[in-house]
């Protein structure tokens, strides 16, 4: 026998032993694939193997809210973070609900957890002056320098700058506009909550005045409007809409330095 016959004896028991005819391989057959393993749970598998467990992964962020197809409004809240800025917070998140708060840096600067807090949840800071001043009292220059000492504490708070402003009073004009060269953020909704302090007729004004696309003034330094909180967003979302920041409003699209009131207008 030379040696390719033994060859050819030993392929032809080896055919025998499996039972099988159609390798004439002489290499030991792969393992047989588990129909129920998935690509995913074989590369799972590998990397263990290879590098270790894999760090736990956070859950994808959901995608932003498309407000050309949406039934979307923005709540925004004024003057403050005050005392019942938290509240606010709580029942914001207690319901998915994202918002915009126009804040003092004078506050913001005394209270930096609670401007942290807003970001780390989702919400927008915006920029609302150093301390409330009427920003047509201070001149062009002089609104320009309040609204970016404001924009630089609240950034070095956050982390974050301030992409809106809206001037205090609604107050402003031409030259101040331009000097502070940032977009500013009127409203289309007002329930007078700082004459109103009852919250029934806060929430009832809100929800009964309420179209697709508004801005509502709010401030969360009052505590009747902090307490119509929940009922505004009961009875928003019992009508289908999805509460959203200024930047999602207008789906993250840059906005015209100038006065804007509404998602329309
Ligand atoms: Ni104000």
């Amino acid at each position: 026998m030379n040696i390719r016959m033994l060859a050819a004896a030993a392929t032809a028991s080896m055919m025998m032993l499996a039972g099988c005819g159609s390798d004439s391989s002489l290499a030991s057959p792969p393992p047989p694939a588990s129909p129920s393993a998935t690509f995913d749970d074989t590369m799972e598998t590998f990397i263990k193997m290879n590098v270790g467990d894999l760090p736990p992964q956070a859950p994808p962020a959901p995608p932003p809210p498309d407000c050309n197809v949406l039934r979307c409004i923005a709540l925004t809240f004024d003057d403050g973070p005050g005392g019942g800025t938290g509240q606010v917070l709580d029942n914001l998140r207690d319901r998915g609900a994202k918002a915009t708060f126009f804040v003092l840096g004078e506050l913001a600067e005394a209270n930096p957890d609670v401007i942290r807090r807003m970001v780390a949840e989702g919400h927008q800071l915006a920029n609302h002056s150093w301390d409330h001043d009427n920003l047509r009292s201070l001149g062009a220059a002089g609104a320009a320098e309040d609204v970016h000492r404001t924009n630089g504490v609240l950034h070095d708070i956050s982390g974050v700058w301030p992409t809106v402003m809206r001037p205090p009073y609604g107050s402003t004009n031409d030259a101040i506009v331009a000097s502070v060269n940032m977009p500013q953020m009127i409203w289309s909704v007002d329930p007078q909550d700082w004459k109103f302090r009852d919250s029934n007729y806060v929430a009832n004004h809100v929800i009964n005045n309420a179209t697709r696309g508004d801005i509502i003034l709010l401030h969360d330094i009052h505590g009747s409007t902090v307490s119509a909180v929940p009922a505004i967003l009961d009875g928003l979302l019992s009508q289908g809409y999805t509460f959203v920041t200024i930047d999602q409003l207008y789906n993250y699209q840059p906005l015209e330095v100038r006065l804007h009131y509404s998602q329309y207008r």
